[in-house]
């Protein structure tokens, strides 16, 4: 095991029995032996499959269905929107996503009727019979076209959400300004590919009540949307998580429909439901990253300090709002990047196409926006001659910065700590120096191999932006069972590692052994609100409530602790002896999320004014890529990469460097590999894993990755978040390595080899 690196102590250093220590993942045995149970594992007797009816076309009116005479529709359940029993609509952040379409169809693969049938072969024959009537309408399937509002997809501009956040005086700062430097950076759509596909499964219950198994993110968001569509009292409706295959954000909002369409058809067959896609349906059908266009404009002294940003950034969010205004909130305010900006405008938009709604996908909206901030760092880097390393050491945030959004940062700012030793881990300088020089003899001379190396620095807020996490009421039970402690909340370990985490942290609270405590997994009827598992908060957040629900614990056996045999009794032996005298299953106590005293410079968000604090601890993570690219056929390949990240405190090592490596490994699959576009059909450009490439192992890099601890008041035992920050940072380092090797500036991602031929070779057709 590594060694965690430690920041020059600000907080006395406190030593741990069980946090810090890499203890095997609770869920790794059943797991590895495939014991554990993926929906489509589920044994449900005499169960229907469900299937789902298309548009097919990308903007139109629907007129009605046609339907085979020659088939027998008896043997089938076919349900429109007008069977709908609760309201035609998926309870998202807007509630205007139809469950199923009634009138107005907004995009090739949108849902608008579904079948069950006894089994697969029958549902595919009822699946051909019937098609739907739809009157064409022209589309808008570009950024472009979604902006120019002649195709009215959205309200009447097309414009989903637009947020600002402004300081300073922009004119000013620009007038300032020895040189400015402007660009425009675009990144593509993006599949989360998470091993499992999406699938739920509904049995409707003798009570007239449902019950839905999902692989998921959410189980409350599910069950509210459950609850919606079928219009029962909460109580009559439960969701339970079954295993889950990782997410990486693509199960945050999609289970919701999957639960909703699963529930309906098994409210209206009688029968037990499993709606499971195949991996193609799913590639068609599920919502990808926000592509971006970001128009990205600094204003800089001649010795490199930043005086001005002005940036401009655009995403699609296809046909309907899903979780667009969220992501583009986190997008806005994260538009600077890492680094200090006394005059800085930054408006940010979100576009209505007639395309699959895009969605959560692990980064939620910064990867996008650190994307171009550091793209065009490089680029001033190269205006300014100074290395990229020096102009960002010149600009980095640092303790007592005030942010755009009127956030001040008085401690915990680890932007310079984190590339500082990034650089020399990794020997960016020599190396740097050493590719340019090699780069300068030419491209054909010498073989044709080039090295390059690059690096970035990103950070990410922890937990939802805003006042998010002081409205939660983010809740865990902690209770006593078969002589087992239990941790009951609704996040789900869908491969991150909640499952082994939140138990160390309450071991460590109780002061225990970890085994001798669980995490269940998420059932609604059994498990309290602690939100849903998203914004990288399950550590920091959902492991404070933990440790209050210990607390709790500790105070509940306080009286057996005491008591007998003169207070020497562990909390183990306390809760035995609990029980032995009220009887089993009686000892529970709650714990909730409740943040730390706000500081001096607390500056409470302001939802109106959209500033003030909007997290409540950034994570800092310096990547550095080193990368061989062919000069023939402009192949590019990370060869070793080199992570040093800053996470308040490192609950599990292991499980954390897993994170910053696959995430950075999405991060440079996205960069150059990961190809996927919108057809004129309005459908994704391919449905198939030969042709949307994602990094195998033979894809990936060497690692080296170093923690540092700065520990976080706010969080479970000083931790911050951790698992979206990587996906963060690898695309743009990879693209600096880029330049660095072959002396090309890319300005839009993936950047495969016939982009970059293209830009070496201008002058060819
Ligand atoms: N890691 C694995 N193995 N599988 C996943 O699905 N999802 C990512 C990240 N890491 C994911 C993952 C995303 S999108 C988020 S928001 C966080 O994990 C959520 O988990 P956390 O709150 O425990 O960090
Ligand atoms: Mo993660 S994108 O917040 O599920």
């Amino acid at each position: 095991m590594k060694e965690v690196l430690r920041l020059p102590a600000k907080r006395s250093c406190t030593t741990f029995k069980i946090i810090g220590k890499s203890i095997p993942r609770l869920d790794g045995i059943p797991k590895a032996t495939g014991v554990a149970g993926y929906i489509d594992d589920y044994d449900l007797p005499g169960h229907w499959v469900g299937g789902i009816v298309r548009s097919g076309v990308p903007h139109g009116i629907l007129r009605g269905f046609v339907k085979d005479p020659s088939f027998d529709w008896s043997k089938v359940t076919f349900l429109t929107a007008s069977d709908i029993p609760g309201g035609n609509f998926i309870h998202i952040v807007r509630d205007d996503y139809p469950a199923l379409t009634e009138k107005y169809v907004k995009y090739a693969t949108e849902a608008l009727a579904l079948i069950a049938a006894p089994d697969a072969e029958t549902l595919r024959a009822a699946l051909d019979a019937v098609k739907p009537e739809i009157d064409r309408l022209p589309a808008a399937l570009t950024l472009d076209e979604g902006l120019e509002a002649n195709v009215k997809v959205w309200g009447e501009d097309n414009i989903l959400d637009e947020y600002r956040v402004a300081c300073g005086d922009l004119e000013k700062g620009f007038a300032e300004s020895d040189v400015v430097v402007e660009g425009t950076y675009e990144t593509g759509l993006q599949e989360q590919m998470y091993l499992e596909t999406q699938g739920a499964a509904a049995i409707p219950l003798p009570d007239g009540g449902m019950e839905v198994i999902l692989s998921l993110q959410c189980p409350y968001y599910v069950h509210n949307a459950v609850v919606q569509v079928l219009g029962l009292p909460k109580d009559k409706v439960v969701v339970r998580q079954a295993e889950t295959g990782g997410g990486f954000g693509g199960k945050e909002d999609y289970s919701s429909m999957m639960g909703a369409w699963a529930a309906l058809l098994a409210w209206k067959s009688g029968h037990a439901v499993k709606l499971v896609y195949d991996r193609k349906e799913d590639l068609e059908t599920t919502p990808k990253r926000h592509p971006s266009r970001i128009r990205q404009k600094m204003g800089f002294r001649k010795d490199g300090a930043l005086v001005a940003m002005e940036a401009d950034l655009l995403l699609d969010g296809g046909a309907y709002t899903t979780l667009t205004r969220v992501i583009l909130q986190r997008a806005t305010l994260h538009a600077t990047g890492a680094y200090r900006v006394p005059n800085a405008m930054i408006r940010g938009r979100a576009i209505a196409t007639n395309t699959p709604p895009t969605g959560a996908f692990r980064g939620f909206g910064a990867p996008q926006v650190f994307f171009a901030v550091e793209r065009n760092m490089d680029k001033a880097a190269k205006i300014l001659g100074m290395d990229p390393l020096d102009l960002r050491l010149r600009n980095v945030i640092r303790d007592g910065d005030l942010m755009p959004h009127n956030q001040r940062l008085e401690e915990g700012v680890s932007a310079e700590a984190v590339l500082l030793r990034a650089a020399e881990l990794s020997g960016y300088r020599e190396k740097r120096a050493a590719y340019s020089a090699r780069q300068a003899d030419g491209l054909t001379r010498g073989g044709r191999a080039r090295r390059g190396i690059g690096l970035s620095v990103v950070m990410h807020g922890g937990g939802f932006t805003g006042s998010g996490e002081d409205n939660m009421g983010t809740t865990v039970r902690l209770d006593y069972k078969d002589g087992l402690f239990r941790v009951l909340c609704s996040s789900v370990d869908m491969g991150q590692g909640s499952a082994t985490v939140l138990p160390m942290i309450a071991a460590e609270a109780l002061g225990i052994e970890v085994e001798f405590v669980r995490a269940l997994p998420a059932d609604t009827d059994v498990v309290p609100d602690s939100g849903p598992t998203v914004a990288s908060r399950t550590t920091m957040f959902v492991g404070a409530a933990v440790y209050d629900a210990c607390r709790n614990m500790t105070e509940k056996l306080q009286k057996y602790l005491c008591e007998e045999n003169g207070g020497k009794l562990t909390v183990l032996d306390a809760a035995r002896a609990f029980a032995a005298r009220n009887g089993e299953g009686k000892l529970s106590a709650e714990g909730i999320y409740k943040g730390p005293k706000p500081a001096s410079h607390a500056n409470p968000w302001n939802d109106e004014k959209f500033s003030g604090d909007a997290y409540k601890g950034y994570s800092w993570l310096a990547t550095v890529v080193e990368l061989e690219a062919d000069t023939d056929t402009y192949e590019a390949v990370p060869a070793h990469v080199t992570a040093v990240a800053e996470i308040g405190r490192v609950i599990h090592p292991t499980l954390a460097e897993g994170q910053l490596a696959g995430g950075i490994l999405q991060s440079l699959g996205w960069a150059h590999i990961e190809d996927l576009s919108i057809t004129p059909e309005g459908r994704y450009s391919t449905s198939r894993m030969s042709s949307y490439l994602v990094p195998t192992t033979l894809d990936t890099p060497g690692w080296t990755i170093e923690i540092m601890e700065n520990p976080c008041p706010a969080g479970a035992f000083g931790a911050k978040s951790l698992g979206e920050l990587p996906c963060n940072g690898g695309a743009p380092a990879f693209l600096s390595a880029l330049d660095n090797a072959l002396g090309v500036f890319a300005e839009k991602i993936p950047a495969g080899g016939e982009y970059l031929f293209g830009l070496l070779n201008p002058k060819l057709p």
